[in-house]
């Protein structure tokens, strides 16, 4: 038995505090979990803290990287050279698949696909899944028909240097006037002309198509056009979606109730954006230390983020849980970051996309996570957390 996880775990077999084979990403093994693991079974057992009793065993989301900073002023991801070092930095920690779109980086659509592109010598070696460019100016009417996905999949595909296509091809937004029949069938298409199949990665890192696993997704569909779509699928023996993406956090939690049953009924992968609620969960904000960040007046979506994220609710409840988890030793994007991966109603078929805007965070955060579930001390607040904005966010999906 041997342990493939990172950092500080040391499993029987290991001579080195520090030993991972170079050749197995971390996302590729069931052991996840960081101090004094004791592998059991392929999967660890972490042991109870010093401090706070945390003895759950479990297994991990993937972790997927989102590419909608590429070419976003305010980051370091500006240009192909950066890109290059944090696709070398992804690499490092066992990150091997990047989330893409269309649309990304909002002020430039295309352009995050086109440094992947740029950087093919290393993003080759990476799993990419895209979206269908979706128009934010307008409802999305259109955006879906068999013609927008064929010429939006194309420039994807040359944009990020893929004629072999992406792994998942995804729905970025509903369209509320395309008949869904044809917005499946324009899915299908491109399936059949080979544009989106699974990609899987070997344990010696080499990426390989699975012929027979097709691959679409779909992102912010309301449930009942989603339950449209799987019935559609089923009536015409189409391939369903195989996974959904969606904004999944300590504060944005109405997923649970309807919609993750659903996708779990229909064998429908979650995988989770906006797991920091955009650097919300940092607690800059409520500090007042938001100059600089996404949050701040001169960041392009600045002022987007301030409106999605300024309920006074939620403001007030951030506040105090800022101060609760401080007490505990803790900061809140350290419980946001172990919570989603350790504690959130996610499996290990489910995923979480970091986001960052340079280098040094997606280190500490995947650090942060490494650290395995949070103590027992601090849940209670987490709850509490949701509890007091819940009435205004549960419908967020
Ligand atoms: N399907 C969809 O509609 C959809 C929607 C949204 C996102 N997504 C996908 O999900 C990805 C992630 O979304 P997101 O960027 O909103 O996720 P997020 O993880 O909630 O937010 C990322 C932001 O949090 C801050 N941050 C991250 N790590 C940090 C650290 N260690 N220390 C301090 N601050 C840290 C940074 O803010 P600053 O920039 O202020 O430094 C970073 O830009 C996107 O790139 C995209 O691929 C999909």
């Amino acid at each position: 038995m041997s342990c493939y996880c990172s950092a500080d775990a040391m499993p029987p077999t290991c001579t080195s505090p520090h030993f991972r084979p170079p050749d197995l990403p971390i996302n590729n093994c069931r052991c996840y979990c960081t101090t004094r693991a004791a592998p059991q079974l392929g999967r660890c057992l972490p042991k109870e803290d010093d401090l706070f009793k945390t003895t759950r065993l479990h297994t991990m989301p993937q972790l997927l990287f989102g590419t909608a900073s590429f070419g976003m002023p305010m980051t370091k991801f500006e240009d192909v050279e950066d890109v290059k070092g944090l696709l070398q930095t992804l690499r490092d920690l066992g990150i091997n698949r990047l989330d893409s779109g269309a649309r990304y980086p909002p002020p430039k659509p295309g352009r995050a696909e086109e440094l992947i592109g740029e950087a093919r010598d290393l993003s080759k070696d990476f799993i990419v899944d895209t979206k269908v460019y979706t128009d934010t100016k307008t409802d999305g009417s259109g955006d879906l028909t068999v013609e927008a996905i064929a010429s939006s999949t194309s420039q994807s595909l040359q944009r990020l240097k893929r004629p072999e296509g992406v792994n998942v091809l995804h729905i970025h937004r509903a369209d509320p006037f395309t008949p869904l029949e044809e917005q499946l069938r324009g899915f299908h298409e491109q399936i059949s002309q080979g544009h989106c199949k699974k990609v899987s990665i070997t344990s010696i890192g080499i990426l390989f198509r699975e012929t027979d696993d097709l691959s679409w997704g779909v992102s912010n569909v309301p449930i009942p056009m989603l339950e449209k779509m799987l019935q559609l699928c089923e009536q015409n023996g189409w391939e369903k979606p195989s996974c959904y993406q969606g904004p999944y956090n300590l504060v944005t939690r109405g997923m649970e109730k309807e919609l993750l049953p659903l996708l779990r009924a229909h064998g429908i992968a979650f995988n989770a954006f906006q797991s920091l609620a955009a650097g919300f969960l940092t607690g800059k904000l409520v500090n007042g230390q938001h100059a600089g960040t996404r949050f701040g007046d001169d960041h392009p979506l600045g002022a987007i983020a301030r409106k999605m994220f300024g309920g006074e609710d939620l403001l007030a409840a951030m506040k105090k849980f800022d101060r609760d988890v401080k007490a505990l030793g803790l900061t809140p994007l350290e419980v946001a970051a172990r919570w989603i991966t350790h504690h959130s109603a996610l499996g290990d078929d489910d995923g979480v996309l970091l986001g960052a805007s340079k280098c040094d965070q997606i280190v500490d955060t995947v650090g942060i996570i490494r650290k395995g579930p949070l103590p027992d001390a601090v849940l209670p607040f987490v709850d509490e957390l949701w509890d007091a904005v819940k009435e205004t966010r549960a419908a967020i999906l």
